[in-house]
């Protein structure tokens, strides 16, 4: 393998990492942390009842099943490689599409499908086939509309993609993460190169328009020459997406992430050195840099969105996806509607109770008040073009009246102190040195962050 040489880096390292605290993803504002129980199923299906007429849905569907344990993994799944506890999960997610669908007013036009997870490619082909049967039943596909999943090489089959591509599947995301062996052995997922090909091959056969291929920085043994390795060995694919996403470690929340030998991980400063350097490389292959870890070829939908300011972020990070409504199905599923977003039971028994009682299984959620939107669109749009212009967006929201952020710019004074960003007027500019400082910026408008809010990962 043609080893890249590590570029020399443009960052103050030890400047950024002043400034690096614990902050959200922000894939969400209000976040997944504010969800209470004061949401529930009652208040979502007034929701759904009073959806606006116009403009089509986003759907997700949530399969938390795998057929291995990855120590790193930060997702909602289990390790199942037994057919029933599958199969018994899809039939409750079919009785949860039909019952979900009751509460709308109306057929209504779905513009997307995503399979998330978990591994999507754990389900069989028929029960892939009946799940996009159900969801035809109650929503009216769209023309070319976007049908994306998640699949795991280490169990993805030709017969697999075959059967998604003829239901449509358009783009679809590989997990990769690392190619090096020693950091492969101590996160427990090992794969090799020729199987990453095989999918990539099988995947092209169909025709998808976008492929995705996650990578991982910030793994245990990781060094900044493996990520460029593996960025050099998968380049070959010329993937449309790549997404390249820093380790969260969050043992406290997930503890086969204590499996992890934490004096193996990298510290913070060879973190944003892994990732500096891997952007580098990536934007001098061509690839345009989207937000804070995706990057996209030219013509990508991804980087056109982002070219036209169109770009959005939602719980499966930047999208191109312009839906008002993402309705989630299945344990642990995430919806976001005009007034708020909801949140499925995680645990799988809760979930079919709820589906047994006839009520949607929600566990929690969060009304979003004028003051919650108005800044889910400043951290928005900071997180997706660096910038935010405070009058364009107040203009939105609260009758054009912004209230008074005082607290947020006390807030960000250090970051502009530092050069991280620039203000002129109401327009807030995250200059180039403070990208990797997006999270903890955004922060500085979350009214409800406490200041060492320890339950979120590092932001840098
Ligand atoms: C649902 S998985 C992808 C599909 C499939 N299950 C697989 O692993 O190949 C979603 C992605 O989240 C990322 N991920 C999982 N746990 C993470 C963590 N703790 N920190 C950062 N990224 C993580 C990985 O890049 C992974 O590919
Ligand atoms: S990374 Fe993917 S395959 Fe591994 S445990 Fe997580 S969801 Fe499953």
């Amino acid at each position: 393998m043609a080893l890249a040489k590590v570029a020399p880096l443009r960052f103050d390292i030890d400047r950024v990492l002043k400034h690096d605290g614990r902050a959200p993803r922000y894939t969400s504002y209000p976040t997944a942390v504010q969800f209470s129980t004061d949401i529930g199923p009652v208040e979502y299906c007034d929701w759904l009842t009073g959806l606006p007429q116009d403009g089509a849905v986003s759907l997700y569907v949530h399969v938390p099943f795998c057929t291995r344990l990855c120590w790193y993994c930060g997702c909602n799944t289990r390790v199942v490689n037994r057919p029933e506890p599958i199969g018994e999960y899809v039939r409750y997610l079919l009785r949860e599409v039909a019952l979900v669908a009751r509460k709308l007013d109306g057929r209504r036009s779905a513009s997307a499908i995503h399979l998330g997870g978990g591994t999507p490619n754990t389900l069989t082909v028929d029960e892939l086939q009946a799940i996009f049967r159900a969801l035809g039943r109650e929503f009216a596909f769209v023309d070319d509309m976007e049908i994306a999943a998640e699949l795991d090489p280490a169990s993805l089959t030709r017969s697999w993609v075959d059967a998604a591509g003829a239901l449509g599947m358009n783009r679809a995301s590989l997990g990769v993460q690392t190619l090096d062996p020693k950091v492969q052995a101590a996160v427990n997922r090992t794969e090799t190169f020729e199987q990453i090909e095989e999918c990539v091959a099988a995947l092209r056969a169909i025709r998808v328009r976008s492929l995705n291929l996650d990578l991982m920085y910030g793994l245990p043994h990781q060094t900044t020459q493996s990520v460029l390795d593996t960025i050099d060995a998968v380049l070959k694919f010329r993937p449309e997406r790549l997404a390249l996403f820093g380790y969260a470690h969050v043992p406290w929340m997930k503890s086969h992430q204590k499996l992890i030998a934490e004096s193996a991980l990298p510290g913070p400063a060879e973190r944003l050195e892994q990732a500096l350097t891997a952007e580098e490389k990536l934007v001098g292959e061509g690839y345009v840099s989207i937000g804070l870890d995706h990057f996209a070829l030219p013509h990508d939908d991804l980087a056109r969105a982002k070219a036209d300011n169109r770009l959005r972020r939602n719980f499966q990070g930047y999208t191109t996806d312009a839906a008002k409504t993402l309705i989630g199905f299945g344990a642990s599923a995430i919806g976001a509607l005009p007034e708020g977003y909801i949140q499925n039971h995680a645990q799988e028994l809760s979930w079919r109770q709820a589906i047994d009682r006839g009520e949607a299984p929600i566990a929690r959620g969060v009304t979003a008040t004028d003051d919650d939107r108005f800044r889910a669109e400043i951290i928005e749009r900071l997180m997706c073009d660096f910038a935010v212009d405070l009058e364009a967006v107040g203009g939105r929201h609260r009758n054009g009246s912004i209230p008074d952020l005082d607290e947020a710019m006390a807030r960000l004074r250090p970051f502009l102190e530092d050069r991280f960003i620039s203000i002129e007027g109401r327009r807030i500019e995250v200059l180039p040195a403070g990208r990797p400082l997006v999270r903890s910026i955004s922060a500085c408008f979350d009214a409800y962050l406490q200041p060492d809010a320890l339950r979120h990962s590092r932001a840098v």
